[in-house]
Formats: C-alpha cells, structure tokens, sequence
C-alpha cells in the first residue's frame, strides 16, 4: 500500500471476527513499534500479548465495574451537542470490554517511566516517555493497516492501570498507554463518520 492510501484506511474497529492474526504479522507490527522516534535513543518498550478471548477477559476484567461510570462521566461532560462525536461515542462506549476481547488478540505496550511519576510530571519534557510510546503505536496502527487489520485500543481509566499491572505481573517502573486490539474486521463492522476537516483552515502563516 502506497503510505497516504495506509493513513486514509486507518480507522478505529470495535467489531471484528475471530480469525487469528497471526505470529509473523504480530512481530511485524510489533516491529514497527521500534522504528519510531524516541527521547531517550533507548526504546524501552515492552509488549504483553495476550492471546484468547478467556485469558483476555481475565485480563480485562478491571474494566468491568468502571464502564457505567465512564459512560455518564462522558456524557455529562459534553456540552457540545456535537453528533458525529456523540455518535461515535454511541457506538464505541458500550463495546469497550468486547472489541478487547473478540479478535482473540490484545496487545498491552508498556514504556520504561524513569524520573518523575507518570502522573506527576515536573515540565512538558516529563512526558516525553510517554510521547515516545504514543509515537510507537501509531506506527503499530499503520502497520496494522497495512496488513489489512483494523484496530482499536482502550485508554485505562481510574484504578485499571494499577489493576492490570498487579494481573499481568509489570515492574513497578514500567507504565503501560493503553490496551490495544489488532485483528480482521468483522464484515458489518460500524465505522464512524470522521470529521472533515479543511486543512487550509488549520494552517496559520507566521502568526496564528
Ligand atoms: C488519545 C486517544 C484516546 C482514545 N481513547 C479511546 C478509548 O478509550 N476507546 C475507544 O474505543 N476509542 C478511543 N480512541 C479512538 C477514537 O475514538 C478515534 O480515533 C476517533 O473517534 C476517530 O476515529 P478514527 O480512528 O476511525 O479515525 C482514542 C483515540 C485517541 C487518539
């Protein structure tokens, strides 16, 4: 695939079926994650995967009592009457334990978090370990694409970072972004309209 023709077919799937990804694509895209840029030239990232939609329930399972909550805490919080958005959150809040699990594949990235607490960053550069990690999986996300997978992951909330940590045995200096999903989409998979956007809009020349 061309590489604008990977980033036009990027999309985020919450439903696929249950054929198997597998191995060589997985280290592939695995693969990917390091070649992104990095802060520290080091790239200490290190993947759980989880394979089987028992194990990843079980994995999972923290997210179970929190969903409710997310669920009015996002909706309350909108105040935009925005309807593509609230479409999208339509479909994507009530399938967060599901598109986890049906592929059959999670993929956990997890980041060396050295200096200041993740949640405590002293300056912007704090982050910067983080930023790396989010620069890894979006090239994880193309290279998915690339394979002819979709994806999608789940950013943790309240007290799932420290729950999956404890079930999945990670170091106490390691942090994790997010869990994310790669499989094959399922035929009558739901994607949202994305937004469109005029890019000459959003482009400021020399002042804003
Ligand atoms: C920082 C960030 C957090 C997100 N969190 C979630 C999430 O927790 N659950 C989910 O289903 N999708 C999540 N998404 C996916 C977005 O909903 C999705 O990218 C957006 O609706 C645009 O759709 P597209 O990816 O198909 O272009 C997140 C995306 C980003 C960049």
């Amino acid at each position: 695939m061309e590489l604008y023709e990977v980033l036009a077919k990027r999309r985020t799937y919450r439903d696929y079926s249950d054929r198997e990804v597998s191995d060589e694509i997985l280290k592939r895209v695995i693969g990917a994650a390091f070649k992104a840029p990095t802060n520290d030239h080091l790239r200490q990232l290190e993947f759980i995967v989880v394979r089987g939609r028992e194990h990843i329930a079980q994995t999972i399972a923290p997210l179970g009592k929190n969903m409710e909550a997310f669920k009015n805490l996002v909706f309350e919080a909108d105040d935009t009457g925005d309807k593509e958005k609230m479409a999208m959150f339509a479909d994507a809040l009530p399938k967060q334990q599901k598109m986890l699990m049906e592929s059959g594949l999670l993929i956990i990235p997890f980041f060396r978090q050295k200096q200041s607490p993740l949640l405590e960053p002293a300056e912007q550069s704090s982050l910067n370990y983080f930023a790396s990690a989010w620069c890894a999986l979006e090239n994880m996300l193309l290279a998915a694409t690339n394979e002819g997978l979709g994806s999608v992951f789940h950013i943790p909330v309240g007290d799932e970072v420290s729950e999956i940590k404890k079930i999945t045995g990670a170091p106490e200096d390691y942090e994790f972004i997010c869990l994310l999903t790669i499989g094959y989409p399922a035929e009558n998979a739901v994607l949202p309209k994305q937004k469109e956007i005029n890019i000459e809009d959003r482009i400021h020349e020399n002042i804003w």
